[in-house]
């Protein structure tokens, strides 16, 4: 890509102080260290300067600004992204979201809430609960990663396997496009039959679109009780077979996650747990919870699925008693991208496949270890078939125009397209992939999204070279 020319001149900058206010504007190093990086393998790229505007409306003004002298912009929400998305790779302005943090207003007439994008997925889970409402898409790292982002990332996690992704919960957006307007995309209605379906462009659309600064979801009555437990396999492939018999048996569970016996043992001694014996017999785990309003509906359930997973030499199930047993396991999943990462597997893919084809893509990227000498463990929601995998190579931290990564990768991925899958489930395209779209897209494809991209964002400012060139 021919880098775009710009120049941020010191008139242009006392603009950005004033429209921020000078306690929200940075150019000191501490803090361009700070927003270059976000959790992508360990790229980093200093901005030029940091903004935090307080409202759409600052947001406005800084765009029409950047616009106008073609000065690249990264929006960013909390820098949780896996895919390079928040990455400032051109330099220039980073949005960041962190101080648009309300949540305005939770209808619970129709159960809907109406956030601003900076608000800890988190916190507005535990928020709307309180009314016992339920807003499901729960991201590995729900504690930190922000509502906003979740939007531009059509993110995933554990429960979407029952509840669907963040799409399916987004009913109408307030955005502020690159050219400075700011719109709503639709309507806070459960259908919506009207015209081209901009709400679900904007979703997912990984900051290249406009900027998100009111969100309305739709929420669901909170579900009154779980249980859950952990598998253990001997053998991975097993594991994997008996992740699409139980929903062949007739089961929905509301998680159900696998994590090889390597991430594990990292995660376990990380946080010096030994809530789970970790012996060599074990290849893999499965984490299965049910959830529903009915306690002995739900056992019986899980004692259904227990009988399904014997079928595939499950060995001893760890039913987890109480509160503590459980977010205890949870944490042992939801830490694993953070510790994994620690101890050197760097490179993470978000593969999806058909659920069925999961035994197929282990067994292909095993060999793919093997013939090109990583190291390599596969975790993840095993029940959407979308795996993520992590991947660890001699001296080598980053994929990013890496041409030993890039050819192993490619290889990895068109494995993924022959089994019917895609190259991301929840984590997107951002920087890192983007030099893959070829595999899963013809040019006729990717010229739509360009055209698109062009209608929304005619001088390409916005989280420009993100998906792809
Ligand atoms: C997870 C994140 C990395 O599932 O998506 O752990
Ligand atoms: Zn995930």
């Amino acid at each position: 890509m021919k880098a775009q020319q710009f120049n941020i001149t010191a008139e242009i900058l006392e603009s950005f102080k004033n429209i921020v206010g000078k306690d929200q504007f940075f150019v000191d190093d501490e803090s361009l260290t700070q927003y270059a990086h976000d959790e992508t393998e360990t790229l980093s790229f200093k901005p030029h300067v940091v903004l935090k505007p307080g409202s759409a409306g600052e947001i406005s003004e800084i765009l029409k600004i950047c616009n106008e002298f073609h000065i690249p912009v990264t929006p960013r929400g909390a820098g949780t992204g896996l895919s390079g998305g928040a990455l400032p790779h051109l330099g220039g302005v980073v949005i960041s979201t962190e101080k648009l943090n309300k949540i305005l207003d939770i209808d619970e007439r129709n159960l809907q809430v109406t956030t601003e994008p900076g608000v800890i997925t988190e916190v507005l889970q535990s928020t709307v609960a309180e009314k016992g409402l339920f807003y499901p898409p729960d991201p590995a790292s729900k504690g930190s990663c922000f509502i906003g982002g979740n939007i531009s990332e059509n993110s995933g996690g554990p429960r979407a396997v029952k509840y669907g992704v963040v799409k399916d919960y987004v009913l109408n957006l307030e955005v502020v496009l690159p050219t400075g307007e700011i719109i709503w995309t639709g309507a806070n209605v459960l259908k919506n039959a009207t015209g081209y379906n901009i709400t679900q462009l904007i979703v997912g659309s990984e900051g290249t679109l406009g900027i998100v600064t009111k969100i309305v979801l739709r929420l669901i009555p909170l579900p009154k009780y779980d249980l859950l437990i952990l598998a253990p396999f001997a053998s991975l492939e097993k594991a994997c077979e008996a992740v699409s018999a139980i929903f062949r048996a007739g089961y929905t569970p509301s998680a159900l996650e696998l994590m090889e016996i390597d991430a594990l043992k990292i995660v376990s001694n990380m946080v010096d747990s030994h809530s789970v014996p970790v012996n060599d017999d074990i290849e893999a785990h499965l984490l299965i919870e049910v959830d529903g309003n009915d306690t002995e509906v739900l056992f019986k359930e899980m004692e259904q699925i227990a009988a399904v997973l014997e079928q595939y030499e499950a060995g001893e199930l760890l039913f987890a008693e109480d509160a503590q047993q459980k977010e205890e396991l949870w944490k042992l999943r939801r830490k694993v991208a953070e510790y994994v990462k620690m101890v050197g597997y760097t490179i993470e893919e978000d593969a999806v496949v058909p659920r069925a084809e999961l035994p197929r893509l282990i067994k292909g990227l095993k060999a793919l270890g093997r013939q090109y000498a990583f190291d390599v463990v596969a975790y993840g929601h095993a029940g959407d078939g979308n795996l993520h995998i992590r991947i660890k190579k001699e001296s080598v931290a980053d994929s990013y125009q890496n041409p030993e990564m890039d050819k192993i990768i490619r290889e990895l991925f068109l494995l993924v397209k022959d089994l019917g899958g895609t190259i991301s489930g929840e984590h997107g395209i951002g920087l890192i992939q983007k030099g893959f779209m070829d595999i899963v897209f013809e040019e006729r494809q990717l010229q739509i999204m360009r055209d698109i991209k062009k209608v929304f964002d005619p001088h390409g400012i916005l989280n420009r070279g993100k998906i792809f060139d």
